[in-house]
């Protein structure tokens, strides 16, 4: 293997690490963020999403609380409980954990989180903060994958970033962040005509699109660097990427792992949204 593996676990520890200090300085001026988690339905892959975001904030001082919902949830009742965690003055951070069922309508949910409590940074102000470069609560997942390039110390001013998927939660907002720091965007879906072509050009590659196996090594430029979103179960149960890692890591100058790549990233971020809010 050519490549060094990007270590989300451990470069996640050392965020959150920092968060404790910064939360411990807080709580001695008498403040203790608080998030809370709004989850409906019984999707497996959110309750394990939400176990370690809840886990992450109690290993850092922050207090966390879930709002557990049936499927059957209406739309007026999950937006009360929003409306109810807007006006509550011990809550400084709220997640509504996504997907939601297919009977609720997203986008009219979401906007009724107040912008200066929405740590995922979903809410069209926020959106708009970053689509001007200035993000006050960057999406968790591409800030995430931003430290992480910050930690192996490269230079984006004027590199090609190619990225694949073009998801609210992660494709778009990475490449506004990309191109925030100066770096030439590419930004591809998943129906990209020759993909590779694209793929090959770049010096730091995001794949987001959830299909296993979608970026194999003959698609990596010599030396690039590889960061690997998608979370996919195989019919063994085994969970892997959107990145083929073995045949990538032969070409690739850095690629992250799956597990323990972008996914603790994601959850660290949160805590340093959470903070961020509380501030
Ligand atoms: N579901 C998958 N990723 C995320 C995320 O970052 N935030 C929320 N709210 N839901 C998600």
């Amino acid at each position: 293997m050519a490549a060094q593996r990007i270590d989300g676990k451990a470069l996640a520890q050392q965020v959150l690490a920092e968060c404790g200090a910064e939360v411990a300085r807080m709580v001695t001026r008498g403040v203790v963020p608080g998030l809370a988690v709004v989850l409906v339905g019984d999707n497996p892959a959110s309750r394990a999403y939400i176990r370690n975001k809840v886990r992450a904030c109690a290993d850092v001082g922050v207090r966390s609380i879930v709002h557990e919902f049936g499927a059957d949830t209406s739309q007026a009742q999950v937006i009360e409980q929003v409306r109810r965690l807007n006006d509550d003055p011990a809550i400084h951070g709220i997640l509504v954990q996504l997907p939601l069922p297919k009977t609720l309508d997203e986008a009219a949910i979401l906007a009724e989180v107040v912008a200066h409590k929405d740590v995922d940074g979903f809410h069209e102000v926020n959106r708009g903060a970053l689509f001007s470069g200035q993000p006050r609560f960057p999406p968790c997942t591409p800030a995430g994958m931003m430290r992480m390039l910050d930690s192996i110390g490269v230079s984006l001013t004027g590199k090609h970033a190619v990225v694949v998927g073009r998801s609210n939660t992660v494709g778009k907002p990475m490449a506004l962040l990309l191109l925030a720091r100066d770096a030439t965007v590419t930004l591809c879906t998943s129906k990209t005509v020759d993909l590779a072509s694209h793929t090959r050009r770049a010096d730091v590659l995001v794949v987001a699109v959830g299909r296993p196996g979608l970026v194999n090594g003959d698609m990596v430029k010599p030396g690039a660097i590889v960061l690997d979103v998608g979370i996919n179960r195989t019919a063994e149960g085994k969970l892997v990427g959107d990145v083929d890692f073995d045949s990538v890591a032969q070409v690739a100058a850095h690629v992250t792992p799956v597990p323990g790549g972008v996914g603790p990233m994601t959850v660290a971020m949160l805590v340093v949204n959470t903070i961020a809010a509380a501030q």
